[in-house]
């Protein structure tokens, strides 16, 4: 059982929602990227933080990446600021070693022959770690609880070619997870944070129709021929001479997976908001595509610019949130986020009662909104 939230029963007979270190709001039990693929070469040790824990991260002399929580389980010092020797990982403080992949201790050079402390008992605390798309993810599964007998495969970038392009970008957002998410699948804040000559501008601003349908864990906007008013899709459709279809889906706990498809061409992208603390997130965007015109750095260009413009939104949003506002989700431009919040309750409370997710969307729905 998720400890997420935790219902206890008041006097009266009213169940309330007890907040419990899980206020933060995270969604435990999922694959997060914690680094890049690069950064974790040689013996190095890094340091990453995902959900508030504090990780350490390194790769084996076999190639295998490995995430420690970055605390010994003797006296809490990081291990980060320990010893790694492509195999074990030597604690600064009293040099008790641990096997990087298990965790395990397999020396604490301080016993005698006296001692009966059965060293292969003790554990630093590790995480599932998996490579994929050039990220080192990592499976949280929440304190105090076990992992599923098979924790299930890190996400992959939706590829359909052999040979394609591929870029990956990142900023942080000074937000809490949930404000990074629903800033990602906004739709009505484009002609305002994001107008520049070669997208668009704000004067194109006209009524849109989307069909989204439920998926599981998340929705989709049903393929659809991309809005008219953007240069690079007009361009796309010029080139290959055929219709232009756009995929996006969003999915739990963090996922917007972008697929175009014209002809033979495509892109795919993928941007995931992990939390890093309650008051960070992290943007990790990640694209490939086979179109010819499209070189990386131009493609770099254009996604920092929009990556920038988000957060430069954002961090002027985080100083008004300081303030704690009251804040509204309206029809139908923000639905999306309405989806969001709700498919989140209710997977948390799914996880709570062992009972099937109930899907906050019925069936398929059309939105409407001008951006
Ligand atoms: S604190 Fe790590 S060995 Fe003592
Ligand atoms: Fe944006």
């Amino acid at each position: 059982m998720s400890d997420a939230v935790r219902t206890i029963l008041q006097a009266d007979g009213v169940a309330v929602k007890e907040p419990t270190r899980d206020d933060a709001g995270f969604l435990w039990d999922f694959w997060y990227p914690a680094a890049r693929s690069t950064e974790i070469r040689g013996k190095r040790l890094v340091t990453a933080m995902l959900l508030e824990v504090p990780l350490v991260l390194g790769r084996t002399a076999e190639g295998k990446a490995f995430a420690m929580r970055d605390s010994c389980p003797h006296r809490g010092i990081p291990l980060s600021y320990g010893h790694f020797d492509g195999q074990t990982v030597e604690c600064s403080y009293h040099g008790w070693r641990f096997d990087a992949c298990t965790a395990r201790c397999v020396e604490i050079p301080s016993l005698t022959s006296q001692d009966k402390l059965k060293v292969e008992r003790v554990f630093a605390g590790h995480y599932p770690c998996e490579e994929r798309d050039g990220y080192v993810w990592v499976y949280m599964n929440a304190v105090g609880t076990r992992l599923p007998e098979t924790v299930p495969a890190a996400p992959a970038l939706p590829v359909f070619s052999k040979k394609y392009k591929i870029t990956h970008l990142a900023c942080e957002l000074p937000s809490h997870v949930d404000q990074g998410i629903i800033g990602l699948m906004d739709p009505a804040h484009g002609p305002f944070v994001h107008q520049s000559w070669f997208w668009r501008s704000k004067h194109s601003i006209h009524e849109k129709q989307k069909q989204f349908e439920p998926i599981p864990y998340g929705f989709r906007m049903s393929p659809h021929s991309p809005s008219s008013n953007s240069a690079p899709y007009q361009l796309l459709k010029r080139i290959t001479g055929e219709g232009v279809t756009t995929t996006i889906d969003f999915v739990l706990p963090n996922m917007r997976l972008e697929e175009i498809h014209s002809g033979k061409m495509w892109f795919s992208s993928r941007a995931t908001v992990t939390p890093v603390r309650r008051d960070l997130c992290r943007i990790d965007f990640v694209a490939a595509w086979n179109l010819p015109f499209l070189p990386v750095f131009l493609f770099r260009m254009f996604g920092k610019t929009f990556l920038r413009q988000d957060q430069e939104t954002m961090i002027k949003q985080a100083e008004g949130l300081k303030h704690d506002p009251k804040l509204m989700l309206i029809d139908d431009a923000d639905r999306p986020a309405k989806w969001y919040f709700g498919l989140k309750a209710n997977l948390l409370e799914s996880r709570r009662t062992g009972a099937g997710m109930v899907h906050p969307m019925t069936g398929p729905v059309t939105l409407r909104w001008r951006s």
